[in-house]
């Protein structure tokens, strides 16, 4: 695929029913994921693990763009292709997570992303690697006192700063200014963390300069805390993530891309098609789910090269239903 610029790169990253597998886990954190199905974390069974994905059906016509780790966009499947031509062969693109996790704000429990220290020579040797879109992550807590202003400044200015360079080398950046479900807080708290975090995030895309229209955001749904007892039904949940991305993302942003942030793998396909059933939104709204796309497939799997086709059945068929979500033309009856 030949690209002349970022926004066209950015358009077909979120084409009609579309959207992003996440699988971009650090080292650590697949290996949590492991632990959990009993399996060794190690080059070789992450690659097997997420070459079975990127080989499963269920990649093409679902999946436009799957974002990486460093690790495996430098690694060969066992037959010595390098898995982002395994990707690049169904039509999706590959992407890179360039941020380098969190550190603490001043001894607080609030946290800053960093990476920004040899970004720009990072983002060149992907560009040589042929990424054609970046992901950058910031973290907000909920809290009686918190996401403070201070720590929502800092993480949207530095996820400024990354876009900004990213686009510099041709490259399309995701920015995921996630708000955590974690807790018992309120959806209205949800929405008022998240309200503030988008409006300083765009306000410091526009200072930074960054092109929009080149630009995916990555945001969480308004959902309440997981521990709250007020959950919401999913077309509660569609109106105020439409009514707060309404308020606070400029129209000529060309998609929204959701986390999928710990909701089920069947909460996380509802709530993307009430949203795109309500409609009235000037952007693509799709997903860029990791866990809602994967822990069927890694259940399924649990580490055997045996399993292997009744996990990359599982993410397939997680694949369709988030696309006909991206749709809005999922049911319920869909699922088995
Ligand atoms: P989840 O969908 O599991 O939240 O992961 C998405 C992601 O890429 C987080 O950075």
């Amino acid at each position: 695929m030949n690209f002349t610029n970022i926004e066209e790169i950015a358009n077909y990253l979120v084409a009609d029913g579309k959207g992003f597998l996440a699988a971009d886990e650090s080292t650590p954190t697949i290996g949590k994921r492991f632990d959990a199905i009993n399996t060794e974390s190690t080059e070789n069974s992450r690659r097997d693990y997420r070459e079975l994905l990127f080989r499963a059906s269920g990649m093409n016509e679902n999946i436009s763009g799957v974002i990486l780790f460093d690790e495996t966009l430098r690694q060969s499947a066992a037959d010595g292709t390098f898995l982002k031509e395994v990707i690049s062969k169904t039509g999706a693109l590959p992407g890179i997570k360039v941020d380098k996790g969190v550190s603490p704000i001043n001894d607080s429990e609030e946290v800053l992303t960093g990476g920004l220290d040899g970004l720009e020579k990072r983002c060149s040797e992907y560009e040589d690697l042929g990424a054609k879109f970046t992901k950058w992550r910031a973290v907000m807590k909920i809290s009686n006192d918190m996401p403070s202003q201070e720590c929502i400044d800092a993480n949207m200015q530095a996820l400024a700063n990354y876009a900004r360079i990213v686009q510099d080398h041709n490259m399309v950046p995701i920015v995921e200014p996630e708000v955590l479900m974690d807790g018992e807080h309120s959806a209205e708290s949800c929405y008022d963390a998240t309200s503030k975090c988008l409006n300083s995030l765009f306000s410091n895309l526009s200072a930074n300069e960054v092109n929009i229209k080149g630009t995916i955001l990555k945001p969480n749904m308004i959902l309440a805390g997981q521990d709250s007892p007020a959950q919401l039904s999913h077309s509660e949940v569609a109106d105020l993530t439409m009514k707060c991305l309404l308020e606070n993302v400029p129209p000529e942003l060309p998609g929204i891309a959701f986390l999928s942030g710990g909701q089920s793998d069947i909460d996380a396909t509802a709530n993307l098609d009430a949203l795109n059933k309500k409609g009235g939104n000037p952007w693509k709204l799709t997903f860029s789910y990791g866990r809602a796309l994967q822990q069927a497939a890694l259940k399924a799997w649990l580490g055997s090269n045996e399993n292997t086709l009744a996990a990359q059945e599982a993410f397939s068929h997680r694949a369709e239903m988030n696309k006909l979500a991206a749709l809005g033309k999922w049911t319920r009856d869909l699922e088995r």
